[in-house]
């Protein structure tokens, strides 16, 4: 995930960039750069593509104290528009040189805004669709706005979660940082001979303890010593400072309780760092370069095996409906620690996909070790990279959520959904099952994936008294069907996990085989029945539920008045492409089980009984 650091004070801001940059370099990036106001009030920009040298890189360039100024901004960049190049490296200066601005997040139109920017006269010299920003605000800078009003009109000509840093020659004291939803955080510091700004607390422990988060649709202007906030309408906010303990664990949390809620809030980034370098926006295209399967080869796959753990399988479950449904592959999940004692028929023509966020869980190892002596060819989906799984597969697909501390999955799920997503478009493209337009519209839908996900995360609200009330449940019953069911697997996971509460998933279809002699009144059923081809069929289930005297939750697509007739409780989720829709009833699951084991003072965190990692059987 792209890092952010910037200073405003009296010191050498060079060195103090490259530092900051360090701190944030934990999160991952391919590039780096640097933009400083010069003493004879120019913008000075260094920046390097080269990957995991980027940094080092940098610092070496800028280490012979040639550049130096009080002012400026630094970033560390994840490629999602565009190679991993200089150019394309963050920050970027508006064609008139009057401002640098480095961004976080996806602009969703950017092509509309480039074609309108280039009508109007403007070279862009990179691949990126940041650098629109920095026209934009450049534009206005010079017909005279100031830096903060032009952050603000550019923010609002722009789709989709932004975080952006910016500074101006035309006051060369400041730096002005915006975020609208989640495209990952600002915080901002001061002591009393500078101001910085950063991505993480982390990077702002040198300078101070006392913080301030902006929140989504807040701007911040910061000058040696000074923070001032402002809501995008320009009105000046009032924020005291909240005090960080000066540890790293509670640095890391930054504003948010737990990690888990951190790691939940963090999707709409881990969804857009899981597409970096695949989906390509402009070109309406998706590619994994590292799928080493010939075409030939993928050709010649008459089935898929997905296998995991826990939450790990229901990603995969989610990958075999979307590969089933759009490359016309048989394709399955199973439970890693049957697969691998069930002696299974599989071969060269079988591809599995493990599922690991760890790369290291006992029975997804076996498995694996399983395929592999079966000679089919092997692709491990996974977040740490180097570990024991990618190891025995052929290939790896990273999922690059980041690292995940809560032991229960939340992020890794989401990441890992949305890279078997573009496996599934990569298989079904190159056996020829979907063309060049099919795979342009699944583009142009999951362009609005994360901020989907960050308005599904803005429910919170709407979660908390139904919280309350699952709480005082001691069995819940999860009901989905489709692509759905992994989702109701999930949802009664994380209740299990989390509240401790007895929760079972179910297929919706199954109820009359048994499960209806559970039902009543000391039963509540949650429901993912977003409006889909079996949305129907879920409607009766519901009806069916009611029927014994049960209490139904459902999560509904918005604007769906027909299950409010239905059900006791409706939680809306955006309406969206029907292959997205298992993210956004995701997100309504994690956070019931998040706030029912806070109603019931459980530590979310550090669920009793269970490991992060689990490297036995
Ligand atoms: C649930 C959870 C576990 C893991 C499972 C597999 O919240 O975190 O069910 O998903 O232990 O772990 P990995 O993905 O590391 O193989």
């Amino acid at each position: 995930m792209c890092g952010i650091f910037a200073y405003a004070g009296s010191e050498n801001a060079v060195p103090l960039l490259i530092e900051g940059l360090r701190s944030v370099e934990y999160r991952g990036y391919d590039s780096a750069g640097i933009s400083v106001i010069d003493a004879s009030g120019v913008i000075q920009t260094v920046k390097r593509g080269d990957h995991k040298a980027s940094l080092e890189n940098l610092a070496v360039t800028v280490g012979d104290g040639q550049l130096s100024g009080v002012v400026g901004i630094g970033h560390t960049r994840w490629a999602t528009h565009g190679q991993v190049n200089q150019q394309n490296s963050h920050p970027h200066s508006s064609s008139n040189g009057v401002v640098s601005i480095a961004h976080n997040g996806i602009i969703e139109n950017f092509l509309e805004l480039k074609d309108e920017l280039v009508d109007s006269g403007i070279e862009f010299l990179s691949e990126t669709d940041s650098e629109v920003l920095a026209h934009l605000v450049g534009k206005s800078v010079a017909s005279g706005s100031s830096l903060r009003e032009a952050v603000i009109g550019a923010a609002s000509r722009i789709k989709g979660n932004t975080a952006i840093v910016a500074v101006s020659a035309a006051e060369p004291n400041i730096v002005v940082g915006l975020r609208v939803g989640n495209a990952g955080g600002i915080v901002v510091g001061k002591n009393a001979d500078a101001a910085v700004m950063a991505s993480d607390t982390i990077a702002l422990l040198p300078y101070t303890t006392e913080v301030i988060y902006l929140e989504p649709g807040e701007v911040v202007e910061i000058e040696k010593g000074a923070i001032r906030l402002f809501d995008l309408e320009g009105l000046s906010i009032e924020r005291e400072p909240i005090i960080t303990a000066q540890n790293f664990e509670a640095a890391q949390k930054g504003n948010h309780p737990h990690f888990m809620s951190k790691e939940i809030a963090e999707q709409p980034d881990a969804i857009q760092s899981a597409m970096r370098g695949r989906v390509d926006f402009a070109a309406g295209t998706i590619s994994l370069p590292e799928v080493t399967l010939t075409s030939e080869q993928i050709r010649s796959i008459d089935r898929v095996i997905l296998t995991g753990m826990g939450t790990s399988l229901h990603a995969g479950m989610f990958g075999a409906s979307v590969i089933e449904s759009l490359a016309r592959i048989p394709a399955a999940a199973e439970n890693s620690s049957e697969l691998r004692y069930r002696n299974p028929v599989i071969g060269p023509k079988t591809l599995v996909i493990a599922v690991t966020q760890s790369g290291e869980t006992a029975d997804t190892l076996a498995a694996m070790e399983h395929a592999r002596r079966a000679g089919s060819p092997q692709a491990v989906v996974l977040e740490l990279e180097g570990s024991q799984a990618s190891r025995i597969a052929d290939f790896t697909l990273p999922i690059r959520a980041g690292q995940e501390i809560g032991v229960a999955s939340t992020k890794t799920l989401i990441a890992s959904m949305t890279t078997l997503l573009q496996l599934a478009a990569v298989l079904a493209e190159t056996r020829g099952v979907i063309g060049t337009t099919a795979v342009r519209s699944i583009v142009e839908s999951i362009a609005e994936l994360p901020s989907l996900v960050a308005t599904a995360l803005g429910l919170i609200g709407q979660i908390t008294a139904l919280a309350e009330r699952l709480s005082k449940f001691d069995d819940l019953l999860y009901l989905g069907r489709g692509a759905q069911l992994p989702i109701a697997f999930e949802g009664a996971l994380k209740m299990k996990e989390l509240a401790y509460i007895h929760a079972e998933g179910y297929p919706a279809g199954e109820m009359k085989h048994g499960v209806n002699a559970l039902l009543g009144p000391n039963m509540a059923t949650v429901v993912s029945a977003p409006q889909n081809d079996l949305y129907e069929k879920m409607l009766s289930n519901i009806s069916e539920v009611k029927a014994r005297g049960g209490e139904v939750a459902a999560i509904a697509t918005e604007g769906d008045v027909m299950i409010e007739r239905v059900a006791d409780h409706v939680i809306y989720v955006p309406k969206c492409h029907e292959l997205l829709q298992p993210f956004m009833t995701l997100i309504p699951m994690q956070l019931l089980a998040y706030r029912t084991a806070l109603a019931l003072g459980r530590d979310p965190d550090k669920p009793r009984n269970l490991a992060k990692t689990v490297t036995v059987e």
